[in-house]
């Protein structure tokens, strides 16, 4: 397999690389009967889109979605939906310095190692512009998600760099907050100072990581699978798969290391779960508390402070990265991870209505949460 398909019931094949003329999916498995036409995609993209936000890569993409099969009137029809994107501002021009060098933190070098051959054109296939597929994707599982099973997700900047967002303690996130500032951040009194420490950022030359935040609620006791097919682990996969990411957390995540049985395990009374460390998970399958997964983004590889290197003839350089690039990426992952999300749950849910559509609804239900 060449991975560059995953699902099983929902399947996603991305293709296409950053300066091609074109990107592009094909969604197989969708059910027929969903309205999809080419203005739906525009929210998402252009949340996810560079050149829209000062404080990120300045290319500038259009980023308009040609339909090319499975929606008839409107509606998919359950045949393969095959999108496309052209490229029309790709500079491939700022790379012919670095053709042959291999830049540290990019995927230049183990590229070369595997196949032989790369497309030096920033970052060819490597490049985040492919994750462009995956919101466009999303796009329709978010619609099925909402509006078939009242599944909401939705995704935030928690850390980028040392700054983190001062959320009270089980304060609700205000996602009018998020989607009001370009960086989807929930605190809107710290803007001004992530604003300053992106503009620090540029003027040294430098970059930072970031710490990205996605909930699913509403999703219904039942969805995921045991052993192999834990909604968590293809959660993290799928998270894992975004580029520049280190880290995913599930629920408490790594503070469980220092948490004891009692306060960790999420009591249940009939009223409520009183706490969700597991995140929304047990064994593998949804609770029906909300989802929750966190995820570290690694600062920009592509920064303007040269660094060593070597080159494909065998030679020691220094690497000086041109091009546009994000000072920090994890401000524009934030949709992405939310698309990650929507297409494992979506896959997952097909799933468990295939094995146990006839098992219904299953007494006592407990709600997600006692508070
Ligand atoms: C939304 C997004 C935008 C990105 N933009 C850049 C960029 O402008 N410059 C850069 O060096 N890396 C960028 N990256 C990260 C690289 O694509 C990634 O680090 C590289 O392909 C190596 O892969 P890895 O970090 O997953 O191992 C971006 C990642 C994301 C998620």
């Amino acid at each position: 397999m060449a991975s560059n398909s995953f699902g099983k019931l929902l399947c996603v094949t991305t293709f296409g690389e950053s300066h091609g003329p074109a990107i592009g999916c094909v969604v197989d498995g969708c059910p027929p009967g969903i309205a999809i036409a080419p203005g739906d995609f525009v929210h998402d993209l252009a949340r996810r889109a560079t050149g829209k936000s000062r404080y990120t890569s300045q290319r500038h993409e259009a980023d308009v979605v040609e339909i090319l099969s499975g929606v008839y009137a409107g509606k998919t029809t359950g045949t393969p939906i095959a999108l496309l994107i052209r490229n029309v501002d790709a500079r491939s021009r700022d790379y012919a310095a670095i053709a042959d060098a291999f830049r540290p933190g990019h995927a230049d070098y183990t590229y070369w190692q595997k196949y032989g051959v790369r497309d030096p054109r920033g970052g060819g296939r490597a490049s985040a512009r492919e994750t462009t597929m995956r919101v466009a994707a999303a796009v329709i599982a978010k619609r099925w998600l909402r509006e078939k099973w009242g599944v909401e997700i939705h995704g935030w900047l928690a850390q980028m760099g040392d700054i983190v967002a001062r959320v009270p303690a089980g304060a609700r996130i205000d996602f009018a907050v998020v989607e009001s500032n370009s960086f989807f951040w929930p605190v809107a009194a710290q803007v001004p100072e992530l604003e300053a420490a992106i503009k620090g950022l540029r003027k040294a030359g430098d970059s930072c990581g970031a710490r990205v935040n996605v909930v699913a609620t509403g999703v219904p006791p039942g969805w995921g699978e045991p052993v192999y097919g834990k909604l968590d682990a293809e959660l993290a996969a799928a998270l894992m798969s975004i580029n520049a990411v280190k880290g995913v957390e599930i629920g408490a995540g790594f503070a469980s290391v220092a948490q004891r049985g009692t306060g960790h395990r999420d009591e249940m009374r009939l009223d409520g779960f009183a706490s969700n460390n597991a995140g929304g998970i047990l064994g593998g399958i949804a609770s029906g508390q909300d989802i929750v997964a966190s995820m570290a983004l690694k600062p920009t590889s592509s920064i303007l402070v040269p660094g060593h290197s070597v080159n494909t003839a065998g030679e020691e350089v220094d690497v000086r990265t041109r091009g546009r690039h994000d000072p920090c990426v994890g401000i524009r992952a934030t949709p992405i991870a939310e698309a990650m999300v929507a297409l494992v749950l979506m896959d997952q849910a097909l799933r468990h209505r295939a094995q146990c559509g006839d098992v219904g609804e299953i007494a006592p239900r407990i709600p997600a949460s006692s508070r």
